[in-house]
Order: C-alpha cells, then structure tokens, then sequence
C-alpha cells in the first residue's frame, strides 16, 4: 500500500440467488457457530430471479466498515456481520495488480475498512430467504475483493456462520448442507448434488401471499422450537435423516413423484414442529392452506404429483411444477381461485419468468 496514496477504491460486484430448501433446517445444536441439528437440502434459485448484488469496495479513506442495505444505512455491528468479517480478513491474500503498480498486502487488510452495498430484487425478512442470498454474497464478495484462496465449500462455511441457509447459496442446482460431526464447524458446510441442468424441466413458481415482514425471525423461532417442542428430537434424529437420503436419491433419478411427496411431508412437518412450539408459532396463513388444499387436490385428481410445495418461515408459498405446461396450468389455477383484484389474497403469483403469466392468460 502506501505508494499508491490515499486515492484509491478497489471495488467487486457479486451476484447471489436465494435458495429454497425442499429438506428443511430447523433447530441449531450451536447457536454461534450457527451449527444445524440436522441436514437440509435446497434448489437454489435462477440468479436472474430472487436474488441480492452485493458491492464490497476498500479504500484508505474509509474510516470505518459500512454497510447499506437497498440503499438504507444499516448497523454492521450484529456478531453475525462481524464474525462473517474476522473470518475473511484472517485469510485475506496480497492483491496485486502490476500494470497498474498497485498492491495490498496481506497483512494491510487489518487496517482497512470495507463499504458494502447490497439490494435485493424481492421483498427483505417476508420468508423468501433473504438472509441466505444476502449472508452468501457478502462472503463471496468479500472473499473475491480480499484474494481468499478457499473453495466454494470452505466459503460456505464462513457464510453459514452469517445464516445458516446462507452456506446453500453458494452453489448452483441442488444442495445439501451437511450437519457435520466437528464441533468446530469444519466440516457443516455445503456440498452441491447436482448442477442446474440435471432437472432442467422443474418450474419454481413463488406465490407471494404477503410481503410484509414477518413477526417471528427463523433464528428466534427455532431457538424456541429447540427448547419446547417435544417433536423436534424426533424429526432432527428419526425423520430428517431417512428423508436426506431419499431426497437425493429422488433428485438424482429426477423421480418428481417422490420428490413433490418428500417436499410437502417436509415443510408439513416443520410446520407441524412451529405448532409445536411454545408458545406455537403461525408461519402459513389461510391463503398458504389454501393453496396447499388446491395442489393437494390436484395432485391426487392426476395420480400423480404435478406440483410440489414447500413454505419457510412465512406465508408465501413456492411451488415446483414437474414442467413448464404444468407450471402454466398451476398459474391458471392460482388466477382462477385468488383472481388479481384490489383486495387480492396475493400480492403476486409469480417472481422472475413473467412470460409464464403470459402463456396463462
Ligand atoms: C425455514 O437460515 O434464516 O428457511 O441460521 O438463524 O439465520 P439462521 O436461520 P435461517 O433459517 C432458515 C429456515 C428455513 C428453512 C431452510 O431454509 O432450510
């Protein structure tokens, strides 16, 4: 540093989807560490979808690290942001550009402060993961600003420890997040099954029954789950562990019978443990039942599943369609039982591929 004087910005630009998962995680085993009580898998979005751009800049002149979230100045003192920090700064690397007579070295990273700017194309804390996609861009970011020489896996890490969710953004196409055994965390990190083009016919369609920000946080809802429901050992240790191996063998099949079967008994399931909760912890609404009885009934009128559904720690509802004609038919269904009004049950049917709402009608 120092020969280049204070007039410089280095800046990265990153690019992060959410992800979904059809195995839920809920319940931690170490809540610093952000350790999961059991192994989850997700899908993880079109980035051109739901999705967060974080840019991370440094310069000499900046007297201290800050952060904006879409555009508002938010605080980076949480131990989350700070933990996510130390973690990449211990292994930040030279970053050397000689054209440009231009190097930071390793240990300068200590001294200087970050700006990070970050914007999500979808509605912040409303159950569409956002903490996932924004926790997996920062680190990455970071990561590629500070030279980091870690893989995808020993980053996910690092953003798990931000939110848990977050380490599954990391990776394209399906993936599981191993719980691990370390009780360092070494070893719980992301693992990605399959790429994006293996099950290339699915069509995630995310109705968004409301926007607003939800009441309980998924960190504070599932430290209460752990400490009071009798039925989460139970799911943690008997269930989850059953249904990650038959998850992965129906993705790598690209068997949707069993894979729409396990999705919903999932996400039924973490629901039923929410309920199971002291005091009990309402994430779906009506609409959210609603919509669960239509795929349901539809599914059962085919013989076949047609649709798999799955909600998070919200109201909206995503739901995979085993293809684009059934996608369309799922939209025309979702028109036809809660039609677009002023009053409408739902804020919006779909995010992302609108020409699906175009085929609908
Ligand atoms: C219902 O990752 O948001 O979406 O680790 O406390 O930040 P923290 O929680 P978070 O929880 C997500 C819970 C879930 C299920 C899932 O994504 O697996």
């Amino acid at each position: 540093m120092g020969e280049q004087g204070e007039n410089w910005i280095l800046m990265v630009t990153a690019q992060t989807p959410t992800n979904i998962a059809v195995i839920k995680y809920w319940g931690k085993r170490d809540e610093s560490l952000i350790l999961p009580i059991n192994s989850s898998i997700s899908v993880t979005l079109d980035p051109s979808h739901l999705c967060t751009t974080t840019t991370v800049s440094v310069s000499p002149s900046f007297k201290q690290d800050c952060m904006w979230l879409n555009g508002k100045e938010i605080s980076l003192s949480g131990g989350r942001f700070q933990r996510c920090l130390r973690e990449i700064r211990s292994r930040a690397c030279d970053v050397e550009d000689e054209k440009k007579g231009f190097k930071i070295a390793k240990k300068d990273w200590e001294k200087l402060h970050v700006h990070i700017a970050s914007y999500n194309n979808f509605p912040t804390a409303a159950g569409l993961a956002s903490s996932a996609a924004g926790f997996a861009c920062l680190v990455f970011s970071l990561a590629k600003l500070m030279n980091l020489k870690e893989d995808h896996g020993q980053l996910s890490a690092i953003a798990r420890q931000g939110s848990g969710s977050a380490c599954r953004s990391l990776f394209g196409g399906f993936v599981k997040w191993d719980m691990g055994k370390e009780s360092d965390g070494s070893d719980s990190i992301a693992i990605p099954l399959v790429d994006e083009k293996h099950w290339d016919e699915l069509v995630i369609v995310i109705a968004v029954v409301s926007a607003h920000q939800k009441e309980t946080s998924s960190t504070s809802g599932m430290r209460d789950t752990v400490e009071t429901s009798p039925l989460i050992q139970h799911r943690a240790k008997e269930v989850v562990p059953k249904r990650i191996v038959q998850m992965e063998e129906a993705i790598s099949n690209r068997d949707f019978s069993t894979f729409a079967h396990l999705s919903c008994s999932d996400s039924n399931q973490f629901h039923a443990v929410c309920l199971d909760t002291s005091p009990p912890i309402f994430y779906m609404n009506d609409t959210s039942h609603r919509i669960i009885s239509l795929v349901e009934k539809w599914n059962r009128s085919e013989g076949t599943p047609q649709v798999a559904y799955t909600f998070d720690a919200g109201p909206n509802a995503a739901m995979i369609a085993r293809n684009r004609k059934v996608a369309t038919l799922l939209l025309q269904k979702l028109l036809y039982c809660f039609p677009p009004q002023a009053d409408a049950d739902l804020d919006s049917y779909v995010i992302g591929d609108k020409s699906l709402l175009k085929e609908a009608g």
